[in-house]
């Protein structure tokens, strides 16, 4: 069988041949270069992303005690008019933790374990770690997250 008719049985042209490394290399780098979220060197990804505040599917953080979640950090608007930012996944089993702006805390209905906005430990199960807590800014309406 000649080459071309043997690669044409394979479904592979010449420019399959050529192009097919710069693909894979776009690829890589559309996922490295995402802007949400990256790998730094300890292994522990770091995020940075705007929230528009204006848009009407994040008008939840408009009022005090608001809070949602977004690319698994939750954001929650504080009684005093600030924001706080946490990984959403308790770090006991992993269970999605909700905001409560009343009591200070991220809380988890799973097993009850509860983190001040310091990302701290403030009750059990006792062998739960600390959450992971980002930095938010303010600009007018763009609520950036960060860390
Ligand atoms: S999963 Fe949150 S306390 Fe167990």
């Amino acid at each position: 069988m000649k080459r071309d008719r043997f690669f044409s049985t394979l479904g592979i042209t010449a420019g399959t041949l050529i192009f097919a490394p710069s693909l894979a290399s776009c690829i890589k780098n559309k996922v490295v270069n995402s802007g949400d979220e990256k790998p730094n060197n300890s292994g522990n990804r770091t995020i940075d992303f705007k929230i528009d505040l204006a848009l009407s599917e994040n008008l939840q953080l408009k009022t005090e005690g608001g809070s949602l979640i977004k690319n698994g950090i939750i954001i929650g608007r504080t009684s005093d008019g600030t924001f706080v930012a946490a990984s959403s996944a308790c770090t006991h089993q992993g269970f999605t933790l909700a905001f409560e702006s009343a009591n200070k805390r991220f809380h988890c209905a799973n097993h009850g374990a509860n983190f001040g906005f310091n990302g701290s430990v403030l009750n059990i199960p006792a062998e739960t770690t600390p959450l992971k807590i980002y930095n938010t800014k303010l600009v007018g309406n763009l609520l950036r997250v960060f860390g």
